[in-house]
Parts: C-alpha cells; structure tokens; sequence
C-alpha cells in the first residue's frame, strides 16, 4: 500500500525536494502550496504520484480545517503530513511594524496550529500516522537577527512538543525539523558559512526521520551540537560573542 502524504507549502524549496523523493519511493502526494506557478510546475515534474494538489494562502486560517480534508478525502486516508512553509520576514522592520511582526508570527504558528489542529485530530481517531513540521535553530535562543521569527518557530516547537506527549501512546509520531540555515530563496544573500546546509541532504533527512520515527531532528546534523553549546551559555557569555548576540 503507497503512503499517503501530504505536504504543505509545498512550493517551498526543500519541501520540493522532498516531494520528489516521496515520489520516487512510490508515495501518493497532495501537495498544497501559494504560488500557483511553482505548483504547477511541481506537479508537472512529479508525473503521476500527485493525486491531487491546492493553491492556497495559508493564512487563511479559517479554511484550515476543510483544506486538511479535502486532501484526505483525495487521498483516501492519510498516513504523513508535512507542514513546510514559514516566513523570515524582515526583523528591523518587524520592531517597528506590529503588522509585520504579526504576519511573521501567523505564518510561522498561527497557521500551522490551524492545519496541526484537524490533522492531530485525525491522525489520534485513526491511531497511527506521522505528523511533522519544520522550525528552526532559531528558535532556540533569541537573537537580534531575527528574533521574531525565531520567537515564531520555537512556539511551534513547543506546540509539536506537547502534541506528540498527548498522541504518544496513540502510536501516531509528531517530528519537528529543526534546520539550520540552508541555501534556498528564503537565505538568499545571507553569508554563508561550512555550516550550512544544502536542499537536498536536507530534505533526505527529513524523509529518513520519518521512516525512523525521530522526533526532534536538526539538520544539518552538526546542528544538535551547536545548538546543545549555544542554548547552554550564560548571558554574560552570550553577549560577549557579536557572531551570536550581534546583527
Ligand atoms: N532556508 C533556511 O535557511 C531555513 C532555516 C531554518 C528553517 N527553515 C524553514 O524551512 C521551511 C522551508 O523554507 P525554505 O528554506 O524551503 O524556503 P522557501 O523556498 O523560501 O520556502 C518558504 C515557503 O513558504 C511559503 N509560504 C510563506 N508564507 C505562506 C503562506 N502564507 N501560505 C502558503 N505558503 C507560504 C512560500 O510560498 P511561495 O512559494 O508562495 O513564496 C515558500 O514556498 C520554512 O518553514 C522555513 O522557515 C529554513
């Protein structure tokens, strides 16, 4: 029996990457995502694995619900969903901006909670399925980069972290990914560094995390130690380093 997957956000790079590799494993694919362009241009290139596909602002909280299930009745159930999308924005302008902050936060929680909503509902009444969805390694300490996004991501960390506590014992497996910066449209221009990682690799560890039932996975790899250093520093260490408490 194929899985049944469905991605959201999915014109976004590394989940475009990861559409492919479902495809290329046999999965059947709803895919659901903004750009109506790069949709189809998608669809086109996954031939017959795509059993159904949305264009959709996502923001649109209120259709959350009803665009989970058309895609589950398209499928025929569901076994995997994805939540892909998010938003940097711009963070000097999201200080002054309480509109931009907002938009930065409905895109990054707000509406992911509205799609985790229905989707937890329905994997917990069938008792299995993987629900996931991407974050950040910004979401780890506050940083004046680009703390309202990462303020956004670690929300929904926090979110999936009590998710998978309620659905544990149900048998269904909720995975964040938290990524490092990786080169797509969202880091273009952004400095890069050995660090960094690439779409694809990426988007391989994603589909491997699924199979493996991981839960909290970084990617790249090397990110669970970074991270482990930087979310243990003392303040008065913290700012002492520009590379971290600097812009
Ligand atoms: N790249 C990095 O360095 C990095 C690091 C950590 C975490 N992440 C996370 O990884 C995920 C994938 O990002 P990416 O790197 O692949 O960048 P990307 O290619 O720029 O993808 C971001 C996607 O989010 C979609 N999106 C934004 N707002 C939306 C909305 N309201 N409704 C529907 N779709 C919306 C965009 O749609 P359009 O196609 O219409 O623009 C775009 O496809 C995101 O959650 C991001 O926060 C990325």
């Amino acid at each position: 029996m194929p899985r049944r997957t469905l991605i959201l956000g999915a014109t976004s790079a590394i989940a475009a990457e990861v559409a492919a590799l479902c495809a290329a494993r046999g999965d059947r694919l709803y895919l659901i995502g903004r750009d109506a362009r790069k949709l189809q241009d998608l669809v086109a290139s996954l031939g017959g694995a795509v059993v159904g596909h949305e264009t959709a602002d996502l923001n649109a909280f209120a259709a959350a619900a009803a665009r989970v299930q058309r895609a589950i009745d398209a499928l025929g159930g569901l076994d995997r969903a994805l939540i892909a999308h998010g938003d940097l924005g711009d963070q000097a302008r999201s200080e002054h901006d309480f509109d931009h902050a907002r938009a930065i936060i409905d895109t990054n929680f707000v509406s992911a909670v509205s799609l985790l909503l229905p989707l937890a509902n329905h994997f917990e009444a069938q008792g299995r399925g993987h629900l996931a969805a991407i974050t950040s390694v910004a979401g780890e300490r506050g940083r004046p980069r680009n703390y309202t996004y990462g303020a956004s991501k670690r929300a929904l960390s926090c979110y999936l972290e009590g998710l998978r506590s309620r659905l544990y014992a149900t048998g269904v497996r909720v995975h964040d990914f938290k990524l490092g910066p990786v080169e797509t449209p969202m880091s273009a221009g952004h400095p890069k560094n050995f660090l960094w990682g690439e779409k694809r690799a990426v988007a391989r560890g994603i589909v491997r995390a699924m199979e493996r039932r991981w839960h909290t996975i970084y990617l790249p790899r090397s990110w669970r130690v970074v991270m482990a250093i930087v979310r243990v520093l003392p303040e008065c260490v913290f700012q002492r380093f520009g590379f971290l408490a600097g812009r």
